[in-house]
């Protein structure tokens, strides 16, 4: 059997990923997030609020079971949040802690917990894809958290994966960037106030140019990645690469 560890998996990328999964009875789906949207006999969700880090921590734990006869092993760190869009200077402080927890503190710990669960587990692909963007590699005006958040969660990666060859567990790391999905974020995106993002009026243009992607297209870019990762430029890669 085959087991995804799915972060986010509520809705978005996440979901659809999600779903293409379980359309093969080899695969299992394992879901974290707030909300439970799929009910599927191959799908467990584990309820997390990733911005209550005490609650994550008594509780991070059970998503890590023993998965015995597992041939594959994949953990995709999806969840993310762009927070509220605005200025350093004009934002509140819990912000920054917020897009944080979210997106570094709790994908670095599942990384944590899933290497110390099963890098040494013999006979099995075990492979973490986290999900980046574009952003962590330009600066945008307006998502400083997020750009920052993005850019570390890329050279986590980088490190994990030095570690685990200099290690020789053969597990694999990637930092995928997944490109413009037409997802609720890109909803709160074209939401934001112009003095807080100047390209919102850009980001606008893309939805209604039909320029963002589906995220089922997306998923099975993503998938693409998980069956072939030869194909990855590098760590960091980005699905143009497949
Ligand atoms: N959309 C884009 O154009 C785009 C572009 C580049 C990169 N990305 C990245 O792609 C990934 C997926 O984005 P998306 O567009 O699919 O986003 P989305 O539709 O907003 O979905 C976000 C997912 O993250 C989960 N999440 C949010 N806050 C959470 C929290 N506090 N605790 C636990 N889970 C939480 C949500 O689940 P619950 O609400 O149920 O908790 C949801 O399943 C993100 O990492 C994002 O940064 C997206």
């Amino acid at each position: 059997m085959n087991y995804y560890i799915i972060t986010g998996a509520s809705r978005g990328l996440g979901k659809a990923l999600a779903e293409a999964l379980l359309e093969d009875e080899n695969n299992c789906v394992v879901g974290v997030s707030r909300n439970s949207t799929i009910t599927h006999a191959r799908y467990r969700h584990q309820p997390l609020d990733f911005s209550d880090i005490a609650g994550v921590e008594h509780n991070l734990h059970k998503v890590f079971a023993p998965f015995e006869d597992a041939q594959k092993l994949v953990l995709v760190n999806n969840a993310g949040v762009i927070g509220e869009i605005g200025y350093v200077g004009q934002s509140k402080n819990e912000h920054f802690e917020f897009v944080f927890d979210v997106n570094v503190i709790v994908p670095a710990m599942l990384m944590n917990l899933f290497l110390q669960s099963y890098q040494h587990r013999p006979n099995c692909k075990k492979m973490i894809v986290n999900i980046s963007s574009g952003a962590g590699q330009r600066a945008k005006d307006g998502w400083a958290a997020y750009c920052a958040s993005k850019a570390a969660l890329d050279m986590l990666s980088q490190t994990a994966q030095l570690e685990q060859d200099q290690l020789g567990t053969g597990v694999q790391v990637f930092s995928l960037s997944p490109g413009l999905i037409d997802t609720e974020m890109q909803e709160q995106i074209r939401a934001a106030d112009a003095g807080q993002f100047s390209s919102v009026e850009q980001f606008r243009d893309y939805k209604a140019q039909g320029a963002l992607v589906s995220p089922e297209d997306v998923a099975q870019k993503v998938m693409k990645l998980m069956e072939e990762p030869h194909l990855a430029s590098a760590v960091v890669c980005s699905v143009r690469d497949f």
